[in-house]
């Protein structure tokens, strides 16, 4: 059993009932997130990549909760460098088994640097597997079609899939991105927080391939899966 509840922007919270984790918890600047920074007792925090709007306030989180924050070598070692005792550094392609499930870093087309200006290493997708449930949270991407190896190679619950243009793919590209990885529910985020971002998320599950339940979550909305 897992519960997925929709932050706001990328940011996701996943319960198992014994483990909490994070992924890009970009809470206080961010106009529609549904929770605050101190509202997160997470004791994993799981990023993408190092922009701000996904490492948010992950130091300030992991600080606070001695949590342990999972991410991509350099971008890990950023966090240890503004005072995160507990970091597990990783790369992409590979996967590693934490208490709570294991972690594979995905390729994902984009970039990453950090609010002050560091670079940190390639950004990342996410393919968690936790209470018997496997996530895909596709980072901030554009599309590519070795999506295809990820729906391959992994039986994918829940895909993550950008779709907000400007930054990473629009709906058009996100849909496809949902064809190719095959996931049984497809969650379109990262649209819609900033103007320059705003897209009709209707026209995103509008274009899914039949037999692919697309579902729309507001900030703060759960799935029980
Ligand atoms: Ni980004
Ligand atoms: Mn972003």
């Amino acid at each position: 059993m897992l519960n997925l509840t929709y932050l706001g922007h990328s940011a996701v919270l996943l319960k198992d009932g014994t483990h909490e984790v994070a992924i890009d918890p970009f809470l206080k600047d961010n106009p529609l997130a549904s929770a605050k920074p101190e509202d997160i007792k997470a004791k994993f925090i799981v990023l993408t990549h190092g922009h701000g709007d996904h490492l948010g306030d992950t130091i300030e989180i992991a600080k606070r909760n001695d949590a342990m924050v999972i991410a991509t070598f350099e971008l890990a070692g950023y966090c240890g460098n503004q005072g995160v005792k507990n970091i597990h550094q990783m790369n992409t392609g590979g996967s590693y088994t934490f208490p709570f499930g294991k972690v594979k870093l995905t390729v994902a087309l984009h970039s990453s640097s950090t609010p002050d200006g560091q670079y940190v290493g390639d950004p990342n997708g996410l393919i968690i597997e936790m209470g018997g449930i496997t996530i895909y949270h596709a980072g901030d991407t554009a599309l590519f079609s070795d999506m295809k190896l990820i729906g391959e190679m992994h039986a994918i619950d829940v895909m993550l899939v950008p779709a907000g243009d400007n930054f990473t793919m629009g709906v058009d590209e996100a849909a496809k991105a949902v064809e190719f990885v095959k996931p049984k529910i497809a969650v379109p985020v990262h649209y819609n927080t900033f103007p320059v971002i705003k897209i009709d998320p209707e026209e995103f599950v509008k274009k899914l391939p039949s037999g692919i339940e697309g579902k729309i979550l507001k900030p703060g909305d759960s799935l029980s899966l």
